[in-house]
């Protein structure tokens, strides 16, 4: 491992290329030696619920506990994705870009505020191609069962099999090839696309781990915060079936929910209670309320019908605790971020702390990490109890043959980077670190 390479900031010309983006489907084909749990009751909130308190005891395993033995999951699944470039060509390195948990690939490139908090953007900007994918099992990707299929290590194989594709040219709708492929995760898209370093380290030529470090101990607290509840009793008009759709008539028709907001006022008037728009919107819009009517106003919505097994963080509240930094975010993209929410797997939460404890990947890894984020450093990522920097900067240890290891804290910032006001002004540090270190477009 040698030292970390000085490097400042590059102050990056604004090219402002225009950009080419098209929506792909790319099927992969997967052989994954994963777990076999016990089946897990998941059907109601209470069971949730319980879910999550064996799963944070203290002391306690509770992968282990359900773990029967392990399976060779086969099997052909198609890989939703979106493709940019800049207009004047594709070049020869591409970002592939795995969103976290609660997300799907729109996290990199969301259209809020004319695209003000994109990731792709800036990206693009510097003349990379990009391929944001949803992980296997979320988003439009192929869903499947989500405690004995849906798991870590079959996502990674469903990564692998993209960036061999991109290597060789063999994605349907993409006509070039890439000589190098950098790996770009967000929080459990980080943890899986160091677990890909570790098990197929040629297959990557660097890595930008963000919202990310080695440290595992914060995972309890995070899974107690977001209060998990099943996806299609949470949001029935979007991930529940095709019978949910009566709550569009129960709650009325108005097209910007005025007519709910008027609604829930004349009920709590005839028991004297006065509240303001304001006051009625913040509650819907914090609490499961705002989950239960979300959608309703959208002609035409067709729900997923998620199987149980598939999980939320309750509501707004809790997704506050676990990715945003107070004072520090649009609570206009929060809202909508809540709304357009994406599930996690039992089978996921089972398999998120079983990566192996090192990588021999031996190019260069960015951990790059808000420095109030929660799931991965406590709300403090200062706070070591060590004479370690910071607790991103001890990921070095699952690095011991980088080329170049670099850690850095984006100030003022929860997990969820891409929802703060400053989000864009930490990606262009990230396309900077990649030119500085052989990874330009
Ligand atoms: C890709 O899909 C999104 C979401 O459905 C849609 O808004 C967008 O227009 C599509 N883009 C292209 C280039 O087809
Ligand atoms: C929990 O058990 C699983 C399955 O045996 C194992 O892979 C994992 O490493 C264990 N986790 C911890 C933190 O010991
Ligand atoms: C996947 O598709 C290939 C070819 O299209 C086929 O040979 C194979 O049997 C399929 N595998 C599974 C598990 O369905
Ligand atoms: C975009 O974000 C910047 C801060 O990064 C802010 O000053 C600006 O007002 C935002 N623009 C829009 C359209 O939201
Ligand atoms: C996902 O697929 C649904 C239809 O199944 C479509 O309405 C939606 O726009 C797609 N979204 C993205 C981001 O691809
Ligand atoms: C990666 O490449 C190196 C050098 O070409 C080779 O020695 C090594 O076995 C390869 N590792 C894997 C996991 O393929
Ligand atoms: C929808 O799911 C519920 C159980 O959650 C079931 O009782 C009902 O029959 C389903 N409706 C359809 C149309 O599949
Ligand atoms: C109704 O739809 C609009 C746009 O589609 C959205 O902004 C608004 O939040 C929705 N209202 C509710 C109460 O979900
Ligand atoms: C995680 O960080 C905390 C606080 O800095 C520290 O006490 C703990 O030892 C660290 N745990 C691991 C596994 O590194
Ligand atoms: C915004 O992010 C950049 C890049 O990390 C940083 O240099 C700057 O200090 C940040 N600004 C604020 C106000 O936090």
């Amino acid at each position: 491992m040698a030292p970390a390479t000085t490097w400042t900031p590059l102050l990056l010309a604004g090219l402002a290329a225009a950009r080419t983006c098209s929506n792909l489907t790319i099927p992969v084909s997967i052989s994954s030696r994963q777990g076999q749990f016990k089946d897990v009751p998941a059907e109601s909130n209470l069971d949730t619920g319980a879910f999550a308190q064996a799963f944070t005891q203290q002391g306690r395993n509770y992968s282990a506990t359900l773990l029967e033995g392990f399976q060779t999951v086969t099997g052909n699944y198609s890989i939703s994705a979106k493709f940019c470039y800049p207009d004047y060509g594709t070049g020869s390195t591409i970002q592939l870009l795995s969103h976290g948990i609660g997300f799907d690939k729109t996290y990199w490139d969301l259209s809020y505020n004319n695209y003000n908090y994109s990731y792709v953007e800036v990206a693009v900007e510097q003349g990379y191609s990009t391929l944001a994918i949803d992980r296997f099992g979320i988003g439009n990707s192929s869903h499947a069962d989500p405690i004995n299929i849906v798991q870590a290590q079959a996502e990674i194989e469903a990564l692998n099999a993209v960036t061999t594709g991109l290597r060789a040219g063999t994605i349907p709708g993409i006509s070039s090839t890439f000589e190098k492929v950098v790996h770009v995760g967000h929080s459990f898209g980080s943890v899986q696309s160091y677990w890909f370093s570790a098990l197929y380290p040629n297959n990557t030529d660097g890595l930008v781990l963000t919202g990310y470090s080695a440290n595992g101990s914060f995972l309890p607290v995070t899974v107690a915060a977001w209060n998990l509840h099943s996806a299609r009793l949470n949001q029935p008009l979007r991930f529940g079936n095709s019978s949910n759709v009566g709550i569009s008539t129960a709650v009325g028709s108005s097209d910007s929910g005025d007519g709910l907001i008027r609604g829930v006022q004349s009920l709590l008037a005839g028991a004297g209670i006065e509240l303001t728009d304001q006051e009625v919107w913040e509650e819907i819009a914090t609490t499961e309320v705002g989950n239960l009517i979300t959608g309703y106003n959208q002609t035409g919505l067709k729900p997923l019908n998620y199987p149980s097994g598939y999980l939320v963080p309750a509501d707004l509240t809790a997704t506050q605790y676990v990715f945003l930094n107070p004072g520090f975010f649009d609570v206009g993209l929060a809202v909508l971020s809540e709304q357009t929410k994406q599930p996690v797997t039992v089978g996921e939460i089972l398999t998120i702390g079983n990566a192996p404890k090192t990588s021999s990947f031996t190019g260069p890894v960015l951990v790059f990490t808000g420095d109030k984020d929660q799931p991965f450093c406590g709300s403090d990522c200062m706070n070591t109890g060590t004479d370690a920097e910071s607790i991103p900067a001890e990921t070095v240890t699952q690095f011991p043959r980088a080329s170049v290891f670099e850690a850095y804290l984006q100030p003022n910032t929860g997990h969820g980077l891409t929802t703060h006001y400053n989000a864009t002004a930490g990606y262009e540090v990230i396309q900077s670190w990649l030119a500085a270190n052989g990874l330009g477009a």
